[in-house]
């Protein structure tokens, strides 16, 4: 997708004589995510690609389990982020272009901006009015920040609204994101990254730990049933924008840790035998197949220096909280 097709937001939701606020649309074609879940659905091993979770639905949905009682990344890093904010800006500089991939609802980005006072917050995520509302919030709340979103599928190359000489550039990778990759794909994705941010870059990276894993199954199967919510929403999703025809009481939710890559595995598993139309094709189910909607890697510190460093990056300083149940890398790039 080429940013020839970015272009400024016309939309009464949005006070247009306020420059500080831009809107970059970039989002996935609807062909290009039939073709995806078609092709996924067509494995050996059913896959659906864990991006199409981020419907305007299952944007609350992840917020709700964001505050969960057992989902303990998000507070566990927000915790960091304010505790470690000024020596984060040291590292990550002050006054420049600051990028957030996946910034879903802005809200982390917020415990340093005081720090890092970015001359430029460009929030880049796949959920367009959870984007256009999160970047309208923020801008009433910070009356000095200027915001251009860009509505992007981060996961495939994409491109920014940036000039060449828009000076050193930051990045900011919160909510252990990064561990929805497999390893290799999480490799590209940080070479896509470095390429992007260039000599002198900083990224600023949040990656959950490994851990027991009683610890890390609580945390994606809440006892509420809103992780459980959020991944059949999935399905719910393919039957209003591709037809298909899925029962949702049909399929369960099914989450545990994978010692031997060391992930959380998210599934949906068929109860019975059935076959189900997508997009106009049939895909058949056996009771207790699985469609494997996303992996949560989850690194050692050596282990994540390692993979980034082949990269590029270099690693400058780790914080992680009392219990070591997550970390937060500032990385750079010389
Ligand atoms: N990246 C985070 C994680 O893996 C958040 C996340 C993404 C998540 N998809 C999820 C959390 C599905 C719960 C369920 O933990």
């Amino acid at each position: 997708m080429s940013l020839a097709m970015a272009r400024r937001f016309e939309s009464d939701t949005f006070d247009q004589s306020d420059s500080r606020l831009e809107f970059f649309d970039d989002h996935p074609a609807v062909a290009d995510v039939r073709a995806e879940v078609l092709e996924g659905l067509g494995r050996a091993h059913k896959t659906l690609p864990p991006k199409l979770f981020y419907d305007a639905r299952g944007s609350q949905l992840f917020d709700a389990i964001t505050e969960l009682p057992e989902y303990y990344p998000t507070r566990t890093e927000i915790t960091i982020l304010r505790e470690h904010g000024d020596a984060m800006a040291d590292l990550l500089g002050r006054g420049q272009v600051l990028i957030e991939l996946g910034s879903g609802s802005s809200l982390k980005i917020q415990t340093l901006l005081a720090a890092l006072q970015p001359r430029l917050y460009m929030p880049v995520d796949i959920s367009r009015e959870h984007l256009l509302a999160s970047a309208r919030a923020l801008c009433e709340r910070f009356p000095a920040l200027a915001v251009h979103a860009v509505c992007a599928d981060y996961s495939a190359p994409f491109r920014l609204p940036l000039g060449p000489d828009e000076g050193p550039l930051a990045a900011f990778f919160p909510g252990s994101s990064i561990g929805n990759f497999e390893p290799e794909e999480a490799l590209a994705l940080l070479r896509r990254v470095a390429e992007r941010l260039g000599p002198g870059g900083r990224l600023l990276i949040g990656v959950d730990l490994r851990k027991s894993s009683e610890r890390l199954e609580a945390a994606y199967n809440d006892a509420q049933g809103v992780t459980a919510a959020f991944n059949l929403n999935l399905l719910h999703r393919l039957n209003r924008e591709l037809g298909a025809n899925f029962v949702l009481d049909d399929f369960s939710h099914h989450a545990f840790f994978n010692a031997e890559h060391s992930r959380i595995e998210m599934h949906l598993v068929s109860r019975r035998d059935q076959e189900v139309r997508v997009a106009g094709e049939r895909f058949r189910f056996r009771a207790g197949e699985t469609i494997h909607t996303e992996n949560s890697c989850k690194y050692g510190i050596e282990d994540f220096h390692a993979l980034a460093a082949r990269a590029g990056f270099v690693p400058e300083r780790v914080w992680t909280d009392a219990e070591d149940l997550f970390s937060v890398h500032a990385l750079r790039l010389d």
